[in-house]
């Protein structure tokens, strides 16, 4: 059982989740806790053999992983079509997968900010666009997307990163908006620093400058994350949707 899990049960027996980037850090602490709350999950990482030993090691059965670049909107598509016919209709979609290419903006290159926009922004378009469909017809659906507090508080050294994150609040609360009646909910998680590769490249002193920004004190861990999309993609979220939520220790308030 995922640390200080909220929810004992099973309240998502019986659905399919995709967790995009879920081959390692809080992808898979996503992918965890979706499965100890009874779904069946897919993790569609640009990493294919990680993703397929990481569903390997799962909670229970009926997990598959599976090589997909999120930025490649035909691939996607194929994806979620293989992920429909093996596993079943895609009623959660969590776009976790997510980059940083740091650089102050007068030595940030073309490349490094269109590489940012294309994973951060472009892929959470391009899969929601591939599985909501399905969810309207179904008028069944749960989409998180997994943003960041520097989306909503900017950062030195990442106007691409702060850029696609705030771009993905626009972009939640929209969805939101549009399928809202059709029985589709969108919501995003904000998360502060939280201790995974992304974070283990901060210098120490990086690292206890951040903790001083955290009324907490310390760095989250993936599952305080993990905890928040499950409690969102079930029932007990049923009427919640457009909302933003910040899992950081108290650093934005
Ligand atoms: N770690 C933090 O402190 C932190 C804070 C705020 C937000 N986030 C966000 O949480 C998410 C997960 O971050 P993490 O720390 O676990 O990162 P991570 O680097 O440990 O994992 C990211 C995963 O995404 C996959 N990925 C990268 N590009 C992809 C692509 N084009 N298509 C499919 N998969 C791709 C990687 O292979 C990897 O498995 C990201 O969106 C990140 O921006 C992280």
């Amino acid at each position: 059982m995922t640390k200080e899990t909220p929810v004992e049960g099973k309240e998502l027996e019986g659905q399919v989740a995709v967790v995009t980037g879920g081959a390692r850090g809080i992808g898979l602490a996503i992918a965890q806790a979706l499965a100890e709350g009874g779904a069946r999950v897919a993790l569609v990482d640009v990493d294919g053999p990680e993703a397929m030993a990481s569903a390997a090691q799962l909670p229970s059965t009926g997990h598959k992983g599976y090589a997909g670049d999120v930025t490649e909107s035909r691939e996607v598509v194929s994806v979620v079509e293989r992920v429909e016919a093996e596993l079943g209709p895609v009623a959660i979609l969590v776009n976790n997968a997510g980059i940083t290419r740091d650089n102050l903006l007068l030595r940030m290159t073309e490349e490094e900010w269109d590489l940012v926009l294309a994973v951060n922004l472009k892929g959470a378009f391009n899969t929601t666009k591939a599985v909501t469909r399905g969810m309207m017809k179904r008028r069944q659906g749960a989409i998180i997307n997994i943003a960041s507090v520097i989306g909503l508080m900017g950062n030195a050294g990442q106007t691409n990163y702060a850029a696609s994150k705030a771009g993905l609040l626009g972009f939640t609360k929209s969805v939101a908006r549009e399928l809202a009646s059709r029985g589709v909910r969108c919501n995003a998680i904000a998360p502060g620093f939280i201790k995974t590769a992304m974070t283990d490249k901060l210098s120490p002193d990086v690292v206890e400058g951040l903790k001083s920004q955290i009324p907490m004190g310390t760095l989250g861990e993936p599952h305080h994350v993990a905890n928040v999309v499950r409690f969102l993609a079930g029932p007990g979220a049923a009427y919640i949707t457009g909302q933003v939520i910040a899992v950081d220790g108290g650093m934005v308030m």
